[in-house]
């Protein structure tokens, strides 16, 4: 196979942090290959200075054989080096056909009313991967999966050799993400490299000829996929073995803490109802457009129900917002965490305080070591990836925030506590740490509703499973009995 991109000795500080120390890698010509490590190892950041973003501070690069000096963005782009963001960076309030242009506009120097023009080009780019998307839709009003595939035949537009998708699949439903990987080996048929990185692992596995593995930023190397298995992958990125027995669970109390009864809500969800007890994780599982957030936001006040009730202690409470929800002692991890969740501009210490900053207070007034001692706990427990708690939580790594957001709801001591989605774009080793922290909180009384579409996540931590599919509940499940495969022949039907 022919060398593309090959990028030896790679180093890049930012402020004192080294996140890359000495990488390599080299992508052949038309292959598929695939980039994985723990949160915090350096991925975006190669990615980055791939595509010109940002410089490395050392390093060679050399590209289709020969030794460029600098990447730079521009440049990139002109030897057909196109990369998707894991935010896409569409523009939600422009129609497809003008996202999938836009580029290309750019660069004629087109006028942005040549509608004809503007259409010829999303087609074009549309044909290239077989889809047919409505092209005078507003991009956000597209499912997630479909802006994927926006954005992907935006990049599409011009020559393109090597495209890099940035995990790409975090929040795609199972069929979007197959969908997906077809589209990357319908690319790579016709001549295109592509630079993957996932944490998904069974995906890499799936599309990748060559996988490249990032640890605590070096490479420990680059194997033929078919010389791995899961384990010795987990085993190469981690530098542990994944232990990743099913815990028993042990559920006895009959105390219910929280009751919903006959919630509805137009165009969301229909008479939903149903129990939850101390101590209990119940799983609510349904993709993408289920109606599983509509129902947790109800839950939470952000956007009631229009008719039902809800008890809390046996007590009937009225949830109108957010507020109450607090009050009532219900915590809520958005799905869209890293939007909804941080200030992006305050530290990571200020991040993880700013649920309890009240009950840390003394008459109002919070000690610099009380907030420190508070944060650095969290920091230990999660495994958070950061050079010191005062750093702004942007600077953070994609899979860190998350914990950073996760940290913040759960130092809340809830006792209804709600988790959408919890470990979407986290590694696999602070993925089982996460989801033992759930089910120790489940040990200490706290009442737990699980929303995912993962099953294994659903099964392997979960009591009891609501599997839900157009804003009904279709069938409650007891999760020490269901198989995984009935489970995900239950949700193909729907
Ligand atoms: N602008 C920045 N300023 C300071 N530190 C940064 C900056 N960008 C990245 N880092 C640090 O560099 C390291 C690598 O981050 P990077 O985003 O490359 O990780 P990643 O492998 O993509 O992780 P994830 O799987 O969580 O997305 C992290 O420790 C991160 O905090
Ligand atoms: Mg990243």
């Amino acid at each position: 196979m022919q060398e593309l991109l090959k990028l030896s000795g790679i180093y890049k500080s930012f402020e004192g942090v080294r996140a890359l120390k000495g990488v390599n890698i080299t992508i052949n010509k038309g292959e598929i290959h695939g980039l994985v490590g723990e949160n915090g190892s350096g991925k975006s950041t190669l990615i980055k200075i791939i595509s010109g973003f940002i410089q490395p501070d050392s390093g060679k690069i050399f590209f289709d054989g020969k030794e460029v000096s600098r990447l730079a963005a521009g440049e990139t782009t002109s030897w057909g080096v196109q990369v998707i963001y894991q935010d896409l960076s569409l523009f939600p309030n422009l129609t497809v056909a003008e996202n999938i242009a836009y580029n290309e506009m750019l660069e004629k120097r087109t006028a942005f009313t040549d509608w004809k023009e503007i259409e010829r080009i999303a087609r074009n780019a549309m044909a290239k991967i077989k889809i047919d998307i409505d092209l005078h839709r507003l991009t956000e009003e597209l499912p997630i999966g479909t802006q994927q595939l926006v954005a992907i035949c935006r990049a599409l537009t011009s020559d393109i050799r090597l495209l890099i998708l940035d995990e790409p699949t975090a929040s795609l439903t199972k069929k979007d993400i197959n969908n997906l990987l077809s589209v990357m080996k319908d690319l790579q048929s016709k001549g295109i490299a592509i630079l993957f990185v996932s944490h998904k692992l069974n995906e890499i596995f799936d599309v990748a000829e060559n996988i490249t593995i990032l640890r605590d930023g070096m490479s420990v190397g680059t194997f033929p996929s078919k010389s791995l298995t899961n384990d010795s992958l987990v085993e190469l990125m981690t530098g542990k073995a994944l232990n990743q027995t099913r815990m028993a669970r042990q559920t006895n109390s009959s105390k219910v803490i929280l009751e919903v009864r006959h919630f509805s809500k137009k165009n969301n969800f229909k008479d939903i109802s149903f129990s939850l007890k101390a101590g209990e994780i119940l799983g609510i599982i349904g993709l993408i457009g289920s109606g599983r957030t509509e129902l947790a936001c109800a839950i939470y006040g952000i956007a009631p129900p229009d008719s039902g009730e809800l008890f809390i202690h046996g007590r009937p409470v009225k949830i109108r917002n957010v507020r109450d929800a607090v009050k009532e002692g219900i915590a809520y991890v958005p799905e869209n965490r890293l939007v909804e969740g941080l200030i992006q501009k305050q530290s990571v210490m200020d991040n993880l305080n700013a649920a309890i900053i009240k009950s840390l207070s003394h008459g109002g007034y919070v000690p610099y070591q009380r907030r420190l001692d508070h944060a650095s706990q969290w920091i230990d427990r999660l495994n958070i990836k950061v050079a010191h708690p005062l750093v702004a939580v942007q600077t953070l790594s994609g899979g860190n925030q998350q914990k950073v957001v996760l940290g913040k709801c759960l130092s809340t001591k809830p006792s209804v506590l709600i988790l959408d989605s919890p470990t979407v774009g986290i590694d696999i080793m602070a993925k089982a740490s996460i989801h033992e922290m759930i089910r120790n909180l489940a040990a200490q009384g706290i009442a737990v509703i699980l929303i995912s579409d993962e099953i294994p996540e659903i099964t392997h931590n979960c009591d009891r499973i609501l599997l839900m599919h157009a804003g009904k509940i279709r069938a409650e499940l007891d999760a020490s009995t269901i198989q995984a495969s009935d489970l995900e022949r239950m949700m193909a039907q729907y």
